[in-house]
């Protein structure tokens, strides 16, 4: 078996070789051939979401479009403004923390061919997205466009979804590069972290996007970091990106991320998008030829101050980017709303979605029995799709948990109110809600009172500090008065459930009362269909938690360590828990959280055992293989995800408690097992040490976790490094 896989890596390294070599070529013939004014004019926006081409030779535009979730509706020319096109709605898929909660790298592959094709289809060279930021900070606005606290699971489902999209000849653009891990004046903000916490928690999952998934683009961040900005960042893009990575892509600027002329130019920076150039505001008065890589930096050029070898590397970057998208002559066509599309949408919410509690097996509700049930919260019918800033979609539909329910409980009596309600979608803006909160509580208590069963459907919503790009939350709990809503209704009725819509965890001082609670999360055009499959039973849930529920927000390192640490004094900030990140953190410091990272449950029940390493001791360079059986001893199909977690008993340097190394993801049918086999690297046990700058494998023993959630592990292994 292994002789085939080698084959066929060299067959296919070969291949790409070969097709970089074909390349090579035209990028030199069609570079003798640009002037200087055409070489600069590649390097900068020429609009909202393209940059110029060169119609002299040929060479086209290159057209850009948001988002890691779905296509985003046309843009205007030179505002933000949807253009108003009626032929732009698209599939919205489930947002990344719920690919990732699936645990499944092979359905980020598919997320990432199905997202592809539409993009393609839209005619869109450059998809901006995947965002892999870390989940540092539970008030992160954007935390639900990205994939958790974890570099390991981050790494491991970026991989697949950014080939699944350029396997359409649309180059994805990983992001943002990196440190930008709050909203809050993260246009400016200088991080200050460890050198190692930046290697072994932040870069990991830019460093598989590029090394292992191949990644086109790259976007640099807003923030700074060591005092240079993102954009255009000596270490960062320079040293580490093209460097020691071998990035051979294009860095694009986030939107106005890009702040003088000589640093973009020399600290590599190839295309600069979304500068306001009168006075840096977004007005629409921008002139794009005042960008900073524009006319200053022909000037520059010009004058011999910058090398002509500088703006040569940029546009060789370039033209490998359109010779990889659409000057390549073999692209496909692409494809946009179709069934398999939203079969992908579905499937991914179906595997994200994460039963958290299930007491007197409250969930699933049976669809035969005739019952009523109060269906109760704005999040049951309100659109998620759109809001949440850059990612917001047009999507054909999206189908509501409301309708989901009403569709899948034809035998019930389904009875919905509001319970509370929040303003309409308004980036950068809270509006209140027009509606009188008594009278919306009083109706629902008097459906609650009514019903066999409460469903509660609540959360954020992608308002303005409801999950949303450009702020952060304000407060750790549910707002719009939802929590002493809850209250009422465990008063009204004892028989009440839970599902939280969100990309971020929240307190929950209304858990006790609760009997089931499901953690769904923005989940796209199929919601409601993924909703009321879990709730009625037709799938059993097996979504992980991909990052910590702390139980109040101090219990959370980056808050642990007050202001400056989170959000920081307004210029700088200090990641002070290094890398006791999520739970590293809780797992180190012994601090319970309300749920755990890789908690899930499910329907049936699975066991664990035959848990072994093929060792006892290893030599570097060799491969941890562990090993285990896994048994559905339960009376329904479902899947399990056996995790594998490694820490260092006596170490010369600090470390976490464990750190996840290995996943897998089994589906049983009742009463049958299987044995699972998970390969670790010794080189993943390294540390990055400061003092020699490179990843140290320090000897002695480690002991490696084999479990089904970081604070469920069945078996402890101890084993050494010679
Ligand atoms: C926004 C976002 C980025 C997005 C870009 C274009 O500011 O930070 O994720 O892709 O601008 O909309």
């Amino acid at each position: 078996m292994k002789k085939i896989i080698l084959t066929s890596l060299f067959i296919l390294s070969s291949f790409l070789i070969q097709a970089q070599n074909e390349i090579a070529p035209k990028i030199e013939e069609i570079l003798s051939q640009l002037t200087l004014a055409e070489k600069v004019a590649m390097c900068h926006a020429q609009s909202k979401f393209s940059t110029k081409g060169v119609p002299r030779l040929g060479i086209p535009e290159i057209w850009m479009s948001d988002g890691p979730h779905g296509v985003r509706a046309e843009i205007s020319w030179d505002s933000w403004d949807n253009a108003g096109w009626t032929n732009d709605s698209i599939t919205a898929f489930p947002a990344l923390t719920c690919l990732a909660a699936s645990f499944q790298p092979s359905l980020a592959k598919k997320y990432g061919i199905a997202l592809g094709e539409e993009a393609r289809y839209r005619k869109k060279d450059v998809l901006l997205g995947p965002g892999v930021n870390i989940y540092r900070t539970p008030l992160n606005g954007r935390n639900f466009e990205y994939m958790g606290e974890d570099p390991h699971l981050a790494s491991t489902m970026v991989v697949p979804y950014i080939q699944g999209v350029q396997q359409n000849g649309v180059a994805a653009c990983v992001k943002h590069y990196v440190l930008n891990n709050q909203e809050l004046w993260r246009d400016h903000i200088n991080v200050e972290v460890s050198t190692r916490a930046l290697y072994e928690i932040y870069l990991p999952a830019f460093k598989a996007a590029v090394q292992e998934g191949g990644a086109w683009s790259i976007m640099s961040a807003y923030n700074q970091y060591q005092n240079q900005f993102c954009s255009h960042n000596e270490l960062l893009i320079n040293k580490i990106l093209k460097g020691d990575w071998g990035f051979d892509g294009c860095v694009i600027t986030d939107w106005g991320a890009a702040h003088d002329t000589r640093q973009a130019a020399l600290y590599g920076l190839d295309i600069e998008m979304g500068t306001g150039t009168n006075g840096l505001t977004t007005s629409t008065q921008n002139h794009y030829d005042n960008y900073f890589l524009a006319h200053p930096f022909l000037n520059m050029l010009q004058s011999g101050e910058i090398e002509e070898a500088v703006v040569d590397d940029k546009v060789r970057r370039i033209l490998r980017l359109m010779f990889r998208t659409n000057m390549n002559p073999d692209r496909t066509f692409g494809r946009m709303n179709n069934v398999e599309h939203q079969q992908v949408a579905r499937k991914v919410a179906q595997e994200g979605i994460v039963l958290l509690k299930n007491e007197d097996n409250f969930f699933p509700l049976d669809p035969n029995k005739k019952m009523t049930i109060a269906v109760i919260g704005e999040n049951a019918f309100r659109p998620l799709t759109t809001g949440g800033g850059s990612s917001d979609l047009k999507p054909k539909y999206e189908i509501s948990p409301l309708q989901g329910m009403r569709e899948r409980f034809p035998n019930a009596v389904i009875l919905h109110t509001l319970g509370y309600a929040s303003g309409p979608p308004a980036y950068g803006r809270v509006i209140p809600s027009r509606y009188d909160v008594d009278s919306l509580r009083r109706e629902a208590l008097v459906i609650a009172k009514r019903a066999d069963v409460v469903l509660f459907v609540g959360g954020l919503n992608k308002n303005h500090h409801q999950d949303c790009e450009g702020g952060d939350r304000l407060q750790y709990g549910l707002d719009f008065g939802q929590e002493e809503l809850l209250r009422m209704l465990q008063d009204a009725n004892e028989n009440i459930g839970v599902v939280l819509l969100s990309g971020n965890a929240v307190a929950m001082p209304w858990l006790g009362r609760t009997k089931g609670l499901i953690q769904g999360w923005f989940l796209g055009s199929e919601a409601g269909h993924a909703l009321a499959d879990v709730i009625s039973g037709d799938v059993n849930p097996s979504g992980k938690l991909p990052f910590t529920f702390p139980a109040k927000l101090e219990d959370n390192a980056a808050h642990h360590f007050g202001p400056l640490s989170y959000p920081g004094d307004s210029i700088n900030q200090h990641y002070k828990e290094g890398i006791l990140v999520g739970y590293r953190w809780h797992d180190t410091k012994k601090i319970k959280p309300l749920f755990a990272f890789g908690h899930g449950l499910s329907y049936t029940s699975f066991d664990l055992s035959a848990i072994q390493t093929d060792k006892k001791s290893y030599a570097p360079g060799e491969y941890i293989t562990i090993s285990c059986k896994v048994a559905n001893t339960g009376q329904r199909a479902g899947s399990e995800v056996v995790q594998v977690y490694v820490g260092k008993t006596k170490s010369e340097v600090e470390r976490a408690q464990k750190e996840l190394k290995a996943f897998s993801k089994v589906m049983l049918e009742p009463g049958k097992e299987a044995t699972v086999e998970l390969q670790v690297g010794l080189d993943k046990l390294a540390y990055y040490d400061e003092k020699s700058s490179g990843w140290k494998l320090e000897k002695g023993e480690y002991v490696v976790y084999v479990g089904t959630a970081s604070d469920k592990i069945s078996k402890k292994v101890t084993i050494s490094v010679k």
